[in-house]
């Protein structure tokens, strides 16, 4: 059984009261939840002090971009190796917010891939279709393509250490989430396309679900086979929601 990994990406929202009342509510409302591993992804200014806010639990901090390069002259730009130096473990790359907004393409991203883990640090792969190509039947061409952008560029091997987060645009900050068995078969399919490869590397590789996970929706999600977590938005900036969507994913996949 792989243990779930629950991430909250909090995206362009927080202050630093909110980032002391959330941390301090999970601390609490997780001490007890065992079997499922956390991170927050806060703005990257609020990491440091969320880093002090954790110090000695197992809640573990995200980033939710870096640049492709380590150091030198880009302006405004963060780079792995601070990541790092700042105590973050899970970085996100490819999100749509900045595969749309930022024009960020398939090379640039598997460059962000390639630089994350060559501090050491996990890159959560973000995949998904819009809900024009969901329409089309293009899912799993799509995610196909994706995924190819790393397993052309830096090899199977690559996903070792990596996070995939399958986030359907079209359930992002809609309220309307894919329903468990549509999820579950797309994240059938990522983990069968990679095992093509290596098999080994994918029965172990941890496939999150992102798009409108909520406490309601959570367990049924989870309860799928290939759903090995969430990347939540939304909810992860509701300590009390965030808390009920770990505990289920910890139900869920609990080894008995
Ligand atoms: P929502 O949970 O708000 O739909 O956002 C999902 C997401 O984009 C996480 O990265």
């Amino acid at each position: 059984m792989r243990r779930p990994l629950v991430i909250g990406n909090w995206k362009l929202n927080g202050s630093t009261h909110m980032l002391k009342e959330i941390t301090t509510s999970l601390r609490n409302a997780l001490k007890m939840v065992e079997g499922c591993s956390v991170a927050i992804a806060p703005p990257v200014m609020y990491l440091d002090q969320a880093r002090r806010a954790l110090t000695g639990s197992e809640i573990a901090l995200g980033a939710q971009n870096v640049d492709i390069k380590l150091s030198g002259a880009f302006t405004g730009d963060i780079s792995a190796d601070m990541l790092k130096d700042i105590g973050a473990k899970y970085i996100i790359i490819g999100h749509s917010d900045r595969r749309i907004y930022h024009k960020e393409n398939d090379e640039a991203i598997a460059k962000k891939f390639s630089v994350v883990q060559s501090v050491g640090l996990i890159p959560v792969l973000c995949i998904g279709e819009t809900k024009r190509e969901n329409e089309d039947g293009k899912t799993k061409e799509v995610c196909a393509r994706q995924l190819d952008a790393i397993l052309n560029t830096l090899g199977t091997i690559a996903i070792k250490n990596s996070v995939i987060a399958y986030e359907p645009l079209w359930a992002i900050g809609t309220g309307k989430s894919a329903t468990p068995l549509q999820a579950q078969s797309v994240h059938k399919f990522i983990r069968d396309y990679i095992a093509q490869y290596d098999a080994n590397i994918t029965s172990k590789l941890i496939i999150q679900y992102g798009g409108s996970v909520n406490d309601k929706n959570a367990a049924a999600l989870f309860a799928q086979p290939d759903i090995d977590g969430a990347l939540v938005g939304s909810a992860s900036l509701k300590a009390d929601l965030f808390s009920a969507i770990v505990t289920a994913a910890a139900k869920a996949k609990k080894v008995i």
